[in-house]
């Protein structure tokens, strides 16, 4: 099996990318952090899987296209692609930073399209794989501090459930999952309190455990699932009510 994780360099596809060590026979990470790309090849070496790793910016359409096309003529069948790339900034809601809304659609929506340029077809080419799709629970509703953030994991919720049905058809698996606070650089910047925190490790065995089930949504920690699955469906007057009370706004 060949799994690819892109956004493997740190946070919870690097923790995934130790998952699939020993479970995978080539496993290709990709980041654009050179020097931990090379610490992550040496730190890696005595496991199962053949480790291949290269530097990617997922919002340079021609290093993706480069890259993966290179990875695909190498490894010829692509098992599992992962898509953990993501950028996060908190920021006031009245000092709008253009070019931070930018980036964050940059990272998180159009690098996750510029890489399915590449590799959706070759999954369909082949008749089967697997797609797993870092989102967010801030994805489900707008919140305080996520009006780049939130939109971004929306946006990428709503495509996943835009491909499933045609992914159904050529026997590629699609995942969406969903985490609530998990550590990592990305929440280093919250100077906010985050219920139900866990490591990225955790998020990582919760993750694996979904892709092996194949689940469609791998939403976690439970209580914030069913906090927001119930948030979804309140009228918005008790929905903003209750919003302000849990974020403290
Ligand atoms: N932490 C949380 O509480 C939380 C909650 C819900 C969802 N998520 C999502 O989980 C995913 C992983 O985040 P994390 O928390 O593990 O944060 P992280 O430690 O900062 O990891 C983010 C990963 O994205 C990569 N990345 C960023 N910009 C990129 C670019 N332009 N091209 C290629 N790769 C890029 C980073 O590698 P390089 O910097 O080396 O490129 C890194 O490997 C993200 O999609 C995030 O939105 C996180």
């Amino acid at each position: 099996m060949n799994v690819l994780i892109i956004g493997a360099t740190f946070g919870i596809g690097y923790e995934l990318a130790k998952k699939y060590l020993n479970t995978c026979d080539n496993l290709i990470l990709l980041g654009r952090t050179q020097s931990k790309l090379e610490e992550i090849k040496q730190e890696f070496s005595s496991g199962k899987a053949k480790v291949f790793t290269e530097s990617l910016d997922v919002t340079i359409l021609d290093d993706c296209k480069n890259k993966l096309s290179n990875i695909i003529k190498i490894n010829s069948t692509i098992d599992k692609v992962i898509y953990c790339s993501g950028y996060y900034e908190p920021h006031d809601t009245f000092e709008i930073d253009v070019s931070l809304f930018q980036k964050t659609m940059d990272v998180n929506f159009m690098g996750m399209i510029n890489v399915f340029s590449i590799l959706l077809p070759h999954l369909k080419n082949q008749n089967h794989g697997q797609l797993g799709i870092v989102a967010s629970l801030a994805g489900f509703g707008g919140l305080p501090n996520s009006s780049s953030y939130g939109p971004s994991k929306a946006a990428m919720m709503n495509y996943v459930e835009s491909i499933k049905i045609d992914c159904d058809k050529y026997n590629i698996k699609v995942s969406i999952i969903n985490p609530g606070f998990v550590q990592s650089r990305l929440t280093e910047k919250n100077t906010f309190d985050m219920p139900f925190l866990m490591t990225s490790e955790k998020a990582a065995n919760i993750i694996y455990e979904g892709l092996q089930k194949e689940k469609y949504e791998i939403t976690f920690p439970l209580p914030m699932m069913i906090l927001f699955k119930s948030l979804r469906i309140l009228p918005r007057s008790i929905y903003f009510w209750v919003v302000k009370i849990i974020t403290k706004s």
